[in-house]
C-alpha cells in the first residue's frame, strides 16, 4: 500500500471525460477545454476498436456521442475517423473526431496535464487485451506523477499492476459505485494508490476509514461545490467532476476553506 509520497501530486479536482460539461466527453477538445478553464487533471476512459487501437471512449456504441450506430468493438481506426463525435454536443463542436490513445496522449504531454486514465472494459470485452494495449504507451509518455489508472475491472487492475509492478511508478485506482466492507483486500492486493468512489453512496464512516488508513480517496460524479461540502471533512482527498470550475470557483470566493493542493 501507497503511504504519502512526496513525489506525487494529489490531484484535488479532476475534469470528468475532460471538462464534459461544456465540450463533447473524452474528445480532444474536452481536454483543451479542461485546461483552457484551468483544470489540471482529467479523467478519460480508454477502450479498443476492433481491429485493436486504443481509443478515448465511454460507451459500447457509438450511437450517443456520435453521428453513427454501431458497437466500438466492431469499429477500424479508418472508419472511427469517418464519425462526427462532436455535432452531438454542439454545432461548434461539428467535425470532431474520436481521439486516439495515441493523440490524446500528445496532446496531455503538450498540456502537461496530469490524467487519470480508466481502463473501460465492456461486457464481453477482454481485460488484459486492452491493458496490453494500451498501458505501456501511456507509462512510457507520461510521468508516474501525471498518472493515475483505475478501473472497475479488477482483471484490469490487476493486468495493469503485473505490466508495472512498482506502485511508485504506476498508482493504481480502485473503482466501485461503494465501498466493500473489507475494502482494503483489493487495495492491498493491487498495492493501490486510491480508491474512487460514487459520492452519493460514501458512508461516514467508510469515508474516515479509508482517511485512516492513508489510501486516497477519489469521489465522482460530483457537480455541486455545496452538495459536496461535507465530504471534504470526512476526508475525501479530490472529486471528479463535469465541471471542476465550479468546484475551483466555489473555494476561490472564500466559500470553503479548502485545505491547499498537498503531495500524496
Ligand atoms: O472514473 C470515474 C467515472 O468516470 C466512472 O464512471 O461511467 O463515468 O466512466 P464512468
Ligand atoms: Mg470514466
Amino acid at each position: 500500500m501507497i503511504r504519502s509520497d512526496a513525489r506525487f501530486e494529489l490531484p484535488r479536482y479532476i475534469a470528468h471525460r475532460g471538462l464534459s460539461a461544456r465540450a463533447p466527453e473524452n474528445t480532444l477538445a474536452a481536454v483543451q477545454a479542461a485546461h483552457d478553464a484551468g483544470c489540471t487533471w482529467v479523467e478519460l476512459d480508454v477502450q479498443l476498436l476492433g481491429d485493436g487501437t486504443p481509443v478515448i471512449w465511454h460507451d459500447p456504441g457509438v450511437k450517443r456521442c456520435s453521428d453513427s450506430r454501431g458497437k466500438l468493438s466492431q469499429l477500424t481506426a479508418e472508419r472511427a475517423n469517418k464519425l462526427d463525435v462532436g455535432g452531438w454536443f454542439g454545432a461548434q463542436y461539428r467535425g470532431e473526431r474520436m481521439a486516439t490513445l495515441d493523440a490524446m496522449l500528445a496532446l496531455i504531454q503538450r498540456l502537461g496535464m496530469g490524467l487519470n486514465l480508466e481502463l473501460k472494459v465492456a461486457r464481453g470485452r477482454h481485460a488484459a487485451e486492452l491493458v496490453h494495449a494500451s498501458l505501456p504507451t501511456v507509462l512510457a509518455r507520461l510521468s508516474p506523477s501525471q498518472l493515475i489508472v483505475s478501473s472497475f475491472n479488477r482483471h484490469a487492475l490487476t493486468a495493469a499492476r503485473e505490466v508495472e509492478p512498482d506502485p511508485s511508478r504506476l498508482r493504481l485506482g480502485v473503482l466501485d459505485d461503494k465501498a466493500p466492507k473489507h475494502w482494503w483486500r483489493e487495495t492491498e492486493r493491487l498495492d493501490a494508490y486510491s480508491l474512487h468512489l460514487d459520492w452519493r453512496k460514501l458512508k461516514i464512516k467508510r469515508a474516515r476509514e479509508i482517511a485512516d488508513e492513508q489510501i486516497k480517496l477519489f469521489c465522482y460524479t460530483a457537480n455541486d461545490p455545496v452538495t459536496f461540502e461535507k465530504l471534504w471533512d470526512w476526508g475525501v482527498d479530490g472529486v471528479i467532476s463535469d465541471d471542476p470550475t465550479r468546484f475551483i470557483d466555489y473555494e476561490a470566493a472564500g466559500e470553503r476553506q479548502v485545505p491547499a493542493a498537498q503531495s500524496a
